[in-house]
């Protein structure tokens, strides 16, 4: 009885200790703002609140870097300005209180990191993870980089990527480069992390930054994005400025965020679009998509209601996870089983054209950004290629090749034989991912688990966005993709939220083995 009593006691000493630990954060005082896993509105709250400055923010995320970054390889570089700009921003936003200080950019103070193939004039190397490129002098900033910089972003670094964007060799793995190594995924370490965005997709996962822009010309925002199980958005080719950007392909290329959040990566999005005169003709015709008031406005939890979405079947595509109940439930109408006419062209890239077009495009548009820049190492595909060899070892030449490098330099510019090509693509486009998405008057393709539906949107410039869809049993990520027409980001936004929002299927990475 006694004993009984006294355990008793003890329980109920236990309890308040416990409820004590629980709500005590609650009690102002002490209440520490938890940056691990904190949305851009989180921290902007927290800074209106003085509950936290830029300069604790970017000395969070660069004492992760130091931490993690050895295992992960996210980041190729930190920018040595990162906790100036931290400080910048801190005085501009206390010069701003008394109520104004809400009216700043949704990103400013905010730190960012960029895929290693997005020009900064800075202190920071560029170089699509080649050692070709280290110690090269940009003329200027890239056109992104441009407008983050007016938002008042902090450029916290670079992220390391899939070597010149996974366009040097077939047999190099994705998330390598000669500067940072191997890259790794944080769910699961032996997992493949994907390319070529490796290093903004993982390093956005493993809270080592608050938002991340990658780039992709077929897949390389969406597979990352999946696989690391962050949000990816691919915005419609020329609604973001490829200016200053390491290409592959003006036909193809875009710039896009890799967040954790859909409403990080919309701020993100909100940002980066727009006119550039150095990209001026694909930026201007994309213009015409922005709407009035930006994307913020199509963050919408139903936004899943009423839309039309086809799923397209092929023996690719295997449904994973229950995704496609829950977009039923709520109030998505299905048009199930569908077939994209050529899918199986489409999704060859040698048959459909799209590789040799890219070769002919590659080495006409990075002969051009390397005449462009103040001081370089290497001025031609050709001097890349003899580089590689010169350095065969640390770029691990014997190992993986350079035989898309050597496929590329091999095509003769852009005559009538790209543009054969050209025109191949539009109609494999046109006849079967517009016609089907007229016919059936879908607002967006869906696909189930891993996608592979980025050649389809790769080949006519289309945008589309990735979103975290479940755990394979070994705690290996996968999304689910939403590709849509030209200019349709508000309802891709629409869905992909509400899709979030119904599943919050993302959880902080655990690093197994
Ligand atoms: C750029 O590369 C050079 C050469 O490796 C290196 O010394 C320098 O530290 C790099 N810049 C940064 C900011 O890491
Ligand atoms: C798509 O193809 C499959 C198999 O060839 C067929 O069963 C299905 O009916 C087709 N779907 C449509 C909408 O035509
Ligand atoms: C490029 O031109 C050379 C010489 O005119 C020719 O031998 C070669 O076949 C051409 N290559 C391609 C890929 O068209």
């Amino acid at each position: 009885m006694l004993r009984d009593q006294h355990l008793v006691q003890v329980h109920v000493l236990l309890n308040f200790l416990l409820i004590l630990i629980v709500i005590a954060p609650t009690f102002g005082g002490h209440h520490e703002f938890r940056i691990k896993e904190a949305t851009i509105s989180e921290i902007r709250n927290a800074f209106q609140h003085e509950k936290l400055t830029s300069r604790q923010l970017v000395k969070f995320y660069l004492h992760e870097i130091s931490k993690l970054n050895p295992l992960l390889r996210g980041v190729i570089e930190v920018n040595p300005d990162a906790l100036r700009q931290a400080d910048k921003a801190d005085r501009e936003r206390k010069s701003m209180r008394g109520g104004c200080s809400s009216e700043l950019h949704h990103l400013h103070g905010i730190p960012i990191l960029l895929k290693d193939n997005i020009a900064t004039k800075d202190k920071m190397n560029t170089t699509a993870g080649s050692l070709a490129l280290l110690r090269s002098i940009v003329p200027r900033d890239a056109g992104v980089v441009k407008k983050l910089r007016k938002a008042g972003a902090i450029i916290l670094g670079k992220a390391s990527l899939s070597e010149w964007a996974h366009f040097r060799s077939f047999a190099a793995p994705g998330g390598w480069n000669a500067r940072a190594g191997q890259g790794k995924n944080p769910y699961v370490l032996s997992a493949y992390p994907c390319g070529s965005s490796s290093g903004s997709a993982i390093s956005v996962a493993a809270n080592l930054a608050t938002v991340t822009l990658g780039t992709e010309t077929d897949g390389s925002i969406f597979c990352p994005s999946s696989s690391n199980s962050v949000v990816g958005i691919k915005p419609t080719v020329g609604l973001t400025s490829r200016s200053g950007v390491i290409p592959v392909s003006p036909r193809q290329d875009t710039v896009g965020p890799i967040c954790r959040t859909v409403a990080d990566a919309v701020y993100v999005l909100d940002t980066i679009v727009g006119f550039d005169k150095r990209d001026g003709v694909a930026t201007r015709v994309a213009s015409k998509f922005i709407p009035k008031g930006g994307y913020l406005q199509f963050l919408k939890p139903d936004g899943l209601k009423g839309k039309r979405l086809g799923i397209l079947r092929h023996p690719f595509f295997k449904p994973r996870s229950n995704s496609i109940a829950t977009l039923r439930q709520r109030g998505v109408v299905l048009v199930d089983n569908l077939n994209i006419s050529n899918l199986d062209i489409i999704l060859d890239s040698s048959m459909s054209g799209e590789l040799t077009a890219l070769a002919i495009e590659f080495k006409v548009a990075l002969n051009a950004y390397l005449k462009e820049l103040v001081a370089s190492p290497v001025r031609s595909l050709a001097d890349v290629i003899a580089f590689n060899n010169k350095f065969s070892d640390l770029e691990m030449i014997h190992e993986y090749g350079q035989d898309i490098l050597l496929l590329s330099q091999a095509t003769n510019g852009t005559g009538n034989k790209e543009k054969q090509l050209r025109s191949k693509l539009e109609k494999l486009s046109k006849e079967g991912f517009e016609t089907l998405m007229r016919e059936h008057k879908l607002d967006a393709l869906v696909t189930p688990g891993h996608n592979m539906i980025s050649p389809v949107l790769a080949i006519g410039g289309l945008p589309g966005i990735s979103v975290p869809a479940g755990y394979d049993p070994k705690g290996v990520p996968f999304g689910i993709c939403f590709g849509g027409r030209k200019g349709s980001e508000p309802k891709l936004i629409e869905i992909a939220y509400a899709f979030e929002q119904a599943t919050h299927i993302r959880k902080p990475p655990s690093f197994k083995p």
